[in-house]
């Protein structure tokens, strides 16, 4: 039911996949800002859930605590700056959802198949509200696998290590580039092993290798790709 509705909109849907810290959140903001379509980061869907989680005491490795947390787990969706933005127990979660400890405890959740559905559906839901350009590990795989424009966005692991390490300098000041390296590691592992929807490339995806491009480059290349397919 929920795809006969979504095949009836208009509105369209950019994926942006690929693994933590190859330059999804720059590229896909860029390129939202450059269409003049809503910025969607899904990844913070699940870093919310882990914040909830944490702030109420339940444990991420429990799957029945889990299912029982995204059950009453009630986000309000706005639109702010060009993005599709959150209140959850009436706070815009924001900084918060980038501390250390998230990053620690989101992988388990993002990997509960009742959490999944849960946040898939607030991302269907999202198409109310405009075109939108999202950026995940499956939105081309699993949330809109229907979608014409599919990126799959990726980066050597060094690269990806630096590039995390200079954006949580604000953040956490006592993470050396080798942690941050090792955390993305056991994070892209649990990600991509995961049984449900795990991180990996759909077939009718582009795969843009930004190693060695600047940002300007990728925007370009994926907003010149989808206005050649509108
Ligand atoms: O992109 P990020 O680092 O903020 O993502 C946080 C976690 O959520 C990470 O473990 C990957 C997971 N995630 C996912 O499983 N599916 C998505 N569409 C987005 C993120």
């Amino acid at each position: 039911m929920i795809w006969e509705r979504l095949q009836n909109m208009t509105n369209k849907v950019v994926a942006i996949d690929g693994p933590s810290a190859s330059g999804k959140s720059t590229v896909a903001r860029r390129v939202a800002d450059a269409l003049g379509w809503l910025y969607v980061d899904s990844g913070s869907l699940y870093r919310a859930v882990a914040w909830k989680a944490l702030k109420d005491g339940i444990d991420v490795q429990s799957s029945e605590a889990l299912a029982d947390l995204s059950a009453t787990t009630a986000p309000e969706f706005f639109v702010c700056e060009g993005a599709v933005r959150f209140r959850l127990d009436g706070v815009v979660l924001d900084r918060e959802l980038r501390a250390e400890r998230i990053n620690r405890n989101v992988s388990p959740v993002a990997a509960d198949p009742t959490v999944r559905a849960r946040v898939t559906q607030w991302l269907h839901d999202m198409l109310l509200l405009g075109n939108l350009v999202m950026e995940g590990r499956d939105i081309g795989t699993a949330v809109f696998p229907a979608s014409r424009h599919k990126f799959y966005l990726d980066a050597s692991p060094e690269e990806r290590a630096r590039r995390r390490h200079a954006e949580m300098a604000d953040v956490e000041t006592d993470m050396s580039v080798g942690d941050v390296h090792a955390s993305l590691n056991r994070r892209d592992t649990i990600d991509s092993r995961r049984m449900t929807a795990p991180l990996s490339v759909a077939d009718d995806a582009t795969i843009v290798d930004s190693t060695q491009m600047d940002i300007a480059g990728v925007v370009e290349f994926v907003v010149e790709h989808v206005k050649g397919v509108l």
